[in-house]
């Protein structure tokens, strides 16, 4: 299929896939998705940064293709980075290998038998681990590894490209979203947040201790101060990471500014409902802004979504 690669800086391209027609992923319903896949052309060697869903490779293929085009260079991946080995970023490693026999791949600890485990065909194929402070250098381009586990899995790392100041963060700082634009600053902030803040309380909530953390110790590895972008494995590309790093700040601390009561019920013959919407009428005239959840009909990841930022939640 022909596809066309994104240039994000000289050397790097996005090369993922667009996921137009998911409409629920394990319950998470969504309005399309991207598997954000990028290429860095070092001067040596050629890197891939994380891959596609198996039998979603097609737009994968056609825009590596047109990457190596654009840059004139030898159609031949040499290194593969894994940030993580859930399907949607690992799936299609055994068609790179098959492709590149000889193609290093680089991966966490804990990741090496989940992708042995998912990919019976590389049962014996040899992966390098990599942990916090390793590096790799492909010529001219430096990437540096730093663990990231329960961000959002155990085996989950993030590789930051030194030259570029580009934090290839995986899960983390995705948001579902599936658009023709690859920046931040193509799309609404409006739009923007509400897709991270989705992601953020479906995926992220349960380890919002590691954030504040995992945020320190990139600052005290010194990345934070030559952090220029957030590339995520879903989603819009960050070219003001600090926009991202706020809300994260913010919704893993529970520091919210809104007065927001969420209700949640169900009813059949109607008097919760009653008491849900004399309830939200009581709290309204108060000022409160109020979320109103009929579990009936309503959709769960809605649900936790305004849960993640509420001041308090009535269930009925
Ligand atoms: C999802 C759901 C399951 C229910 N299951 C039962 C049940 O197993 N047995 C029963 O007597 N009533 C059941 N009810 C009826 C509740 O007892 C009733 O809805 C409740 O008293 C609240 O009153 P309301 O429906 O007027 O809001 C169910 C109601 C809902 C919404
Ligand atoms: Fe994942
Ligand atoms: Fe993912």
């Amino acid at each position: 299929m022909k596809a066309d690669a994104y240039k994000i800086v000289d050397d790097v391209y996005w090369v993922g896939v667009l996921d137009w027609d998911i409409r629920d992923y394990h319950g998470y319903t969504l309005n399309g998705t991207t598997y954000n896949c990028y290429l860095v052309f070092g001067e040596d060697k050629v890197a891939l940064i994380d891959n596609v869903y198996p039998g979603k490779s097609e737009q994968f293929w056609g825009r590596i293709k047109d990457a190596f085009e654009k840059e004139g260079r030898e159609f031949k991946i040499d290194v593969v980075i894994q940030n993580h080995i859930e399907n949607d970023h690992s799936g299609s490693l055994s068609e790179v290998v098959a492709k590149f026999p000889d193609v290093e791949v680089y991966c966490s600890k804990k990741a090496e038998p989940g992708l042995k485990n998912h990919l019976p065909e590389l049962a014996d194929f040899e992966f390098n681990t990599v942990k916090t402070g390793d590096s790799l250098d492909i010529g001219g381009k430096t990437f540096q590894f730093v663990n990231a586990p329960m961000l959002h899995w155990p085996d989950s790392m993030f590789t930051m490209l030194m030259e570029e100041g580009i934090l290839f963060s995986n899960d983390a700082f995705g948001q579902h979203i599936c658009l023709s634009e690859r920046l931040d600053k193509d799309v609404d902030p409006v739009i923007l947040t509400e897709a991270a803040r989705k992601y953020y309380a479906n995926l992220i909530t349960l380890s919002s201790p590691m954030v504040g953390r995992k945020i320190e110790e990139l600052a005290k590895l010194g990345l934070v101060d030559i952090l220029k972008m957030i590339a995520p494995c879903h989603g819009q590309i960050f070219t003001d990471p600090s926009f991202i790093i706020d809300l994260y700040t913010k919704w893993s601390t529970g520091t919210y500014e809104g007065t927001k009561i969420t209700f949640i019920y169900d009813t059949m013959h109607h008097s919760t409902q009653r008491m849900a919407h004399a309830m939200a009428e009581g709290v309204m005239s108060e000022g409160v802004e109020v979320k109103m959840y009929f579990m009936h009909d309503d959709d769960k990841s809605d649900v936790v979504t305004d849960v993640l930022d509420s001041k308090a939640i009535f269930v009925g």
